[in-house]
């Protein structure tokens, strides 16, 4: 026999059980960003390896230890390209920014990404990974402190809208010119659940003098303004953060339950000038998709279920005629947007009715000899408990089904 191979050390299949957590946090995340007027960009896995070692720079770990980097295939004069696998996502948007001109559109320019393949050669253990996903935010072209307060409420917003909580947010070097606007942000994030439930001078407050949320002396409010003293914020002067293009407003929002670092982010003024461009402030942050997945579950979070087949056809005698009916009847509803199965391999009655009780079908639809000339078949609820064979079943006319499933 052949050898079996497993994947790599440090990377990861992503099963299909897995993609309702990520859908769900893809979603989110892209939503939210996108109400914060950003738009999404992608930029290729590959870049020459100076984007990087520039940027992130020499003496970092990132640099120096984990880079897959690798010559590319010599051209006709035998020159050769250092090439590197994405350890980050910064570094890209910045190039694309500016080789496509874009420091020539309404500044600032706002991007996101998402679920973006990192690579980092990392010693493997526990949330930590040689190949991790980001959903990452970065915001070009400018310097008010205001970008910095609306990237971490934006990215507080995603964790809230997750059902996330005792999330907590530690930010340094914020002078004081800025706390208040990064408070507001925060404050507001917090509020924009509750509104639907705020007094209505709240409902006011809160587009035209948030801070003013804190004076409400309803009682109906008391509750929140109790709450929104607990917006976790902290200056914290010891966070260094492991990539050299970091300037000021450096941030990590961390899980209070296992102190793990899901993002890290802050401004990176002097970037575009190391990539060959003018001088362009810019901040943004990304978010490990792993970290936040793990996080999820340790809080029982649990995301919408994928959606659930609908229709399991079923034909009773192994001929052709009823297997062909049985294909085209699974196309047409599957045609009408109607999840719909059926087996495959010519597998006795038995057999295709088991597979379609495993396969938590809401309904059967069951082929038999007589139904192919009156134009009927039979329809079978499978999810009816208890109830006598002919309660679950009723006869319906070919030409009804999509409408009896659409139902
Ligand atoms: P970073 O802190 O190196 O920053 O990575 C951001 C996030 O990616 C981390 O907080 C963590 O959630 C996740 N992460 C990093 N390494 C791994 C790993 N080996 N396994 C699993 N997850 C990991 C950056 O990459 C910056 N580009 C962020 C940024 C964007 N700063 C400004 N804009």
């Amino acid at each position: 026999m052949a050898e079996q191979y497993r994947a790599l050390q440090g990377f990861k299949d992503i099963l299909p059980e897995e993609q309702p957590y990520w859908r769900y946090v893809e979603n989110t995340a892209s939503r939210v960003a996108e109400q914060y007027g950003y738009r999404r960009i992608e930029t290729p896995l590959v870049e020459e390896t100076a984007v990087y070692r520039r940027t992130s720079g020499e003496g970092t770990d990132v640099v120096d230890k984990e880079m897959y980097s690798f010559g590319d295939r010599a051209d006709k004069e035998g020159n050769s390209l250092s090439l590197t696998l994405r350890p980050e996502g910064t570094a890209g948007v910045v190039r694309a920014y500016l080789e496509h001109g874009m420091f020539k559109m309404a500044q600032p320019v706002k991007f996101y990404y998402l679920s973006a393949p990192m690579f980092r050669h990392d010693k493997p253990q526990a949330g930590r990974y040689r190949e991790h996903h980001q959903f990452g935010c970065e915001a070009l072209g400018e310097v008010d402190p205001a970008i910095d307060a609306e990237l971490i409420g934006l990215l507080y917003q995603v964790y809230a809208q997750l059902g996330l909580q005792h999330i907590r947010v530690y930010i340094n070097s914020i002078g004081d010119g800025t706390c208040r606007p990064q408070y507001i942000e925060l404050l507001k994030a917090y509020y924009l659940p509750l509104l639907d439930t705020a007094c209505d001078d709240c409902k006011v407050r809160y587009y035209k003098n948030p801070l003013r949320l804190l004076d409400c002396k309803e009682p109906q409010d008391q509750a929140k303004i109790a709450g929104a003293y607990q917006v976790p914020f902290t200056l914290d002067p010891l966070i260094v953060r492991g990539l050299d293009y970091y300037t000021r407003t450096v941030f990590e929002f961390t899980s209070e339950i296992d102190k793990v670092a899901l993002n890290g982010g802050g401004r990176y003024d002097g970037l575009a000038e190391v990539l060959g461009g003018a001088h362009t402030p810019g901040i943004g942050f990304g978010a490990g998709v792993e970290r936040i997945i793990q996080e999820l579950k340790r809080q029982n979070v649990t995301p919408p279920a994928e959606a659930k087949t609908r229709v399991f056809v079923v034909y009773f005698d192994k001929t052709e005629e009823q297997k062909n009916l049985a294909v085209r009847i699974t196309s047409e509803l599957r045609h009408a947007g109607i999840k719909t199965e059926m087996s495959y391999g010519d597998r006795s009655r038995k057999a295709q009715m088991k597979q379609a009780n495993s396969s938590d079908a809401t309904y059967a639809v069951l082929i038999k000899e007589e139904d192919l000339a009156s134009g009927a078949v039979t329809v079978r609820d499978l999810q009816a408990e208890g109830m006598d064979i002919d309660n679950k079943q009723v006869q319906v006319k070919r030409e009804n089904l999509i409408d009896y499933f659409s139902a």
